[in-house]
């Protein structure tokens, strides 16, 4: 069905000194079920670009990463090629600005750490969007959803925004479970609370849809 499928998934990590980083929650549960799906399915040979996770499909191309760059690098040598792109990574928004050689010495009771914003990758992928081509991200909301969402999938130039309504029943980042909407330029679904396994189902349900629309 589809050339080639592109997903990134899980965390990235960005170092601050040999021993230390900064991360985030990511377990790479959903972006493993939409690749292992994708191949289950037939749809179409795929590439998985994740961060540190326990969770890597078989039959996939696995390219493993570790910081926002180098997943940048990584999608970007595979997107021209790809017919639908999901970007499942939990991306850090932010890295140290400084990498330090040797392990931070403990000093005074308080350090400051600076950081820098890290690229967005998905908008760069949204800049350079072919006709076509599906585009899919994720988001995770705690305030005016619906708004951000919007805001979001125009931004980025989104054709799906898999939304995750973050809250202490859906903590969404490291759980099993998930209740999320699915947010189209012409409308938002939501979806029962279920877990990873039906989520992954269901975007790849909606991306079969977009595509058959597209032609
Ligand atoms: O803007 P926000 O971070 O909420 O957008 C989330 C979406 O953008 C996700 O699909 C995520 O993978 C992607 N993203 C990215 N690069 C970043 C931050 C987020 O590709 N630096």
């Amino acid at each position: 069905m589809f050339k080639r499928i592109l997903i990134a998934s899980g965390p990235t990590l960005e170092s601050i000194d040999p021993v230390r980083f900064l991360s985030n929650r990511s377990s790479g549960l959903t972006g493993f079920h939409l690749a292992d799906q994708a191949r289950e399915r037939g749809l179409g040979p795929v590439t998985f670009v994740t961060g540190p996770t326990s969770f890597l499909p078989q039959g996939v191309d696995l390219v493993q990463v570790e910081s926002a760059q180098e997943m940048r690098a990584a999608m970007n040598a595979v997107a021209a090629q790809a017919d639908v792109i999901v970007m499942a990574a939990a991306v850090s928004d932010y890295r140290s600005l400084k990498y330090y050689p040797e392990k931070l010495k403990k000093s005074g009771e308080r350090i400051v750490l600076e950081l820098v914003k890290n690229p967005d990758i998905l908008l760069e992928l949204g800049r350079r969007k072919r006709p076509g081509q599906l585009l899919v991200g994720f988001a995770a909301e705690t305030e005016d959803i619906f708004a951000n969402a919007q805001r979001k999938l125009e931004a980025k130039r989104l054709d799906l925004l898999v939304l995750n309504e973050v809250s202490a029943d859906n903590p969404a980042f490291g759980d099993v479970q998930n209740q999320v909407y699915l947010v189209r330029p012409d409308g938002v679904r939501r979806l029962e609370r279920m877990g990873k396994a039906g989520v992954a189902a269901a975007v790849w349900d909606e991306i079969a849809s977009l595509a058959g629309r597209a032609g």
